[in-house]
């Protein structure tokens, strides 16, 4: 191969937006051009170069992603294209082996990518890790809720304030279920931005935020929304600090004249909504898919880093054929308290590929499924239930989009 991997320089940052924008057949007009370059100039930039030009790109957005029990730093991999001249002969081989190396050389122990196409990112260790719901609502009738709707009063913000009123419930949020990333105020204020200032980024009408909760006292929820033309309701973010604050939200959302459906596109597979609705033919779930896909790159400390439900005292044979220094047999000794995770030469309870142990991490995939599905090895009788009961979160995983 003639390519070789190099750091991307500012100067050639819009030859590889050029790139970006082909393999993808993306048009960007003047504003979302000019987001996506304060973006890139932010992150670490990988190029593939045939000679002098670029035929590979990716870059990695530097992030915090919530898990159980904190944060861990996350690379998010973002813009990864390859020119359709030199496509399928290892170009993405040699720029993920770069950004996974660096990955794991600057104490990032994960990455996560939103795939444009499911089959690819496998083969590098990642694992489907959250799983999004849409959910549809239809607003033609009164929305039928078997819960008390929080009774405090609901007030529209102006978009300059989400920053200061809506980061700290996010917060919250973000510590109640992992696969969430940090935001910066920049992202607040991309997120807030009028028609007229986002041009040609504008989605489908100007955001609208409501909080729930008087001016002067703490917030219990929000809502971030749009209304449509053809009268529905794109709900973009709704925090609820509970089910009377999230049923609320909901209730306004249906409630909003000259509108017949709400639709929102990042529901989490356990949310209130689902099981306080009185009426499912209401409220129907009309896609589920693979949200964010999650790899640990530094195993050691992603399993030590994170909180355990229960005790556990497992082997675990993992493989991993990108970055072999997670591949062996481990002994991760684990509960409340804290988890060890160290070589040993005891044999496995369990072997896994790294993909597999990456989509279970955050707590949203059982371990027992995939032994079931013939991916995971189950050595010891009960060893993934075992793991199961430690892995398990109280809130399944979500994310949102990424940046
Ligand atoms: C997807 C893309 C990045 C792959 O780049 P590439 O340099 O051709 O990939 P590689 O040659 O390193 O392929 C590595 C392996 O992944 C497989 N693969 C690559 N793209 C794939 C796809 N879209 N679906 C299924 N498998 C794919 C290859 O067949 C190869 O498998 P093999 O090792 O068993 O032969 C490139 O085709 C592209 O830029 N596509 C358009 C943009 C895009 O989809 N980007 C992904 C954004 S999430």
């Amino acid at each position: 191969m003639t390519t070789d991997i190099r750091d991307i320089p500012e100067a050639h940052v819009d030859r590889a937006l050029d790139l970006a924008h082909l393999a993808f057949h993306a048009t960007a007009g003047d504003a979302t051009r000019k987001r996506q370059r304060e973006l890139l100039l932010k992150c670490e930039r990988v190029g593939a170069y045939d000679h002098e030009e670029i035929v590979g790109f990716a870059a990695a957005h530097r992030l915090g992603l919530s898990v159980p029990g904190g944060e861990l730093p996350v690379a998010e991999l973002d813009f990864v294209s390859v020119a359709p001249t030199h496509r399928r002969r290892g170009v993405l081989t040699a720029m993920m082996g770069e950004l996974l190396g660096r990955c794991a050389a600057g104490h990032r122990p994960l990455a996560c990518l939103w795939a444009s196409e499911e089959a690819i990112y496998g083969r590098f260790g990642f694992g489907p890790a959250t799983e999004t719901y849409a959910v549809e609502i239809n607003t033609t009738r009164p929305l039928a809720l078997r819960v008390t709707p929080d009774p405090r009063p609901l007030r529209l913000i102006a978009p300059a304030d989400t920053f200061t009123v809506l980061a700290p419930l996010y917060e919250t949020g973000r510590a109640r279920r992992g696969g969430r990333l940090s935001r910066d105020e920049a992202w607040w204020r991309r997120a807030a931005r009028t028609d007229d200032e986002a041009g040609d980024d504008a989605k489908d009408g100007p955001p609208r935020v409501v909080v729930l909760g008087a001016k002067d006292a703490p917030a219990a929820g929000y809502v971030v929304y749009r209304v449509g033309e053809k009268g529905t309701v794109t709900v973009d973010e709704l925090e609820a600090a509970d089910a009377p604050a999230a049923a609320a939200l909901w209730s306004y959302l249906a409630s909003i004249d000259l509108t017949r459906k709400v639709q929102a596109w990042t529901v989490a597979p356990d949310d209130p909504l689902l099981h306080f609705a009185a009426d499912r033919a209401q409220v129907r779930v009309t896609g589920q898919w693979p949200a964010m896909w999650l790899r640990l790159v530094d195993v050691e400390r992603a399993l030590t880093a994170r909180s355990w439900a229960a005790p556990v005292d497992l082997v675990l044979d993992v493989r991993d054929a990108t970055l072999p220094a997670n591949a062996g047999c481990f002994r991760l000794t684990a509960g409340p308290s804290g988890a060890a995770y160290g070589p040993t030469g005891d044999p496995a309870d369990l072997t896994l590929d790294v993909r597999d142990l990456s989509a279970c991490y955050l707590g949203g995939v059982l371990v027992r499924r995939l032994v079931q599905a013939g991916l995971v090895e189950e050595h010891t009788p009960g060893a993934a239930r075992l793991l199961d009961a430690a892995l398990e979160t109280e809130h399944l995983p979500l994310a949102g989009e990424g940046t």
